[in-house]
C-alpha cells in the first residue's frame, strides 16, 4: 500500500525530528495501538525508547511470553516486563465487587507503571496509542470514556515527562493495522481482538483466584483455537470464554462432579455500543465445548451466551 508506506515514512521522520536525542516513554498493553505506536517509534529513535510492559497476570492464555517475544527481540528499543503477577492476585483476593475489581486494577496498574517510570527518571516525551475514533468519540461509550481518560486531552499526572506524543491520532483502525503490518509487526498481533484493560478480571465473575484464572485461560485459549481452525476469526467481531461463578453437579465415570460452567461469548458489532450474539456454527460449539470439559480441569459444564448488548454487556463485569 503505497499511502501507508509514505505516511509511515513521513512519520518515522517526523518523529525523528520532533524527539531528537530526547527520551521518550511508552506504556505497552500488547494491544494493536500502543504496539503500532510503540514500533513506530522505536523505528525513529530506537534505544531513546523504553516500552514498560505490566503483566498483571489477568492476560489471556501465553499472551504476556508472545509479547515479550516480539518486543525484546524483533525491535530496537528498551522493552521492560514487569511481573506483577502475584501482586495483583494478593490485591483481588476475595473481592467480587465488579466495579471494584476494576478500580482495583486500574489503580494498581498506575501504581506499577509509576514506579517504573521512577526508575528511569524524567523522560520528556511520553507515548499514547490514541487513534482517531478515539478523539472523536470521546465521551462516548464505555470504552471511549475510560480511553479518554487516560489518552485524549487531559496528560496522566502520574509520570514526569514533558509532552504527549500521539503518532496514530489521524488513523483509523484499519489503517493502524496497515500500518502495523507495513512496520513489520506479526499478523496476529496486528489482527488482535479488543482486549479490556481490566483483563481477565472482567471475564471472571465473581472474586478471582490463580486457579480460576488458569481455567479461563485455558477455556479460551482452546475457543479461539477452534474458531481460528473454522476459519470464523476473522469474521467474528469479538469472542472470548468467560468463567461463570456457577459450579453445579455433574458426571465423571462412576464419580459426582461440582465444578464450574464456562460462558462463550462471541459477538458481532459495528461499534461496540451495541453487539448482536454471532450464530456460531452448532458444530464448532460442540467441538470446543468436549474439548473443554475434557482439557480442562474444573469445568464440567459450557454454555453459550445468546445474549444482545442491550441488555447484555459484551464483557461480564
Ligand atoms: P462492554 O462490556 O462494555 O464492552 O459491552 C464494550 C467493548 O469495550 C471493551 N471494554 C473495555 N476496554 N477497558 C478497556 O480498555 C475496559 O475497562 C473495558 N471494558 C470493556 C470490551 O472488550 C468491548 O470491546
Amino acid at each position: 500500500d503505497w499511502k501507508m508506506d509514505s505516511f509511515v515514512e513521513d512519520s518515522i521522520k517526523a518523529i525523528k525530528e520532533k524527539v531528537g536525542d530526547k527520551k521518550v516513554l511508552c506504556a505497552l498493553s500488547g494491544g494493536v495501538d500502543s504496539s503500532v505506536a510503540a514500533v513506530m517509534i522505536a523505528k525513529a529513535i530506537g534505544k531513546q525508547l523504553t516500552c514498560i510492559f505490566v503483566d498483571h497476570g489477568l492476560l489471556r492464555k501465553n499472551e504476556g511470553d508472545e509479547v515479550e517475544a516480539i518486543f525484546s527481540n524483533q525491535f530496537d528499543l528498551n522493552f521492560i516486563r514487569v511481573n506483577v503477577q502475584e501482586r495483583f492476585y494478593a490485591k483481588l483476593a476475595g473481592v467480587s465487587d465488579p466495579e471494584t475489581k476494576r478500580k482495583i486494577v486500574g489503580e494498581e496498574f498506575i501504581r506499577v507503571f509509576e514506579e517504573e517510570a521512577k526508575k528511569i527518571g524524567v523522560v520528556d516525551y511520553l507515548v499514547q496509542g490514541t487513534i482517531y475514533p478515539d478523539v472523536i468519540e470521546s465521551g462516548l461509550g464505555k470504552s471511549a470514556v475510560i480511553k479518554s481518560h487516560h489518552n485524549v486531552g487531559g496528560l496522566p499526572d502520574y509520570v514526569d515527562f514533558k509532552e504527549i506524543i500521539e503518532p496514530l491520532r489521524d488513523l483509523f483502525k484499519d489503517e493502524v493495522r496497515k500500518a502495523g503490518l507495513e512496520l513489520g509487526i506479526p499478523e496476529n498481533l496486528v489482527f488482535r481482538q479488543p482486549f479490556p484493560g481490566p483483563g481477565l478480571a472482567i471475564r471472571i465473575i465473581g472474586d478471582i483466584t490463580p486457579e480460576k484464572v488458569q481455567i479461563i485461560q485455558d477455556a479460551d485459549a482452546i475457543y479461539r483455537e477452534e474458531i481460528a481452525k473454522a476459519g470464523l476469526d476473522k469474521t467474528i467481531g469479538q469472542y472470548f470464554a468467560a468463567l461463570t461463578n456457577m459450579r453445579s453437579v455433574g458426571v465423571m465415570g462412576d464419580e459426582r462432579t461440582y465444578d464450574y460452567a464456562v460462558a462463550l461469548r462471541a459477538v458481532n458489532t459495528s461499534d461496540f455500543m451495541t453487539a448482536e450474539s454471532a450464530d456460531l456454527p452448532w458444530e464448532v460449539l460442540g467441538i470446543v465445548t468436549s474439548r473443554i470439559v475434557n482439557e480442562v480441569k474444573g469445568v464440567n459444564r459450557v454454555f453459550y451466551d445468546c445474549t444482545g448488548k442491550p441488555p447484555a454487556t459484551i464483557e461480564f463485569e
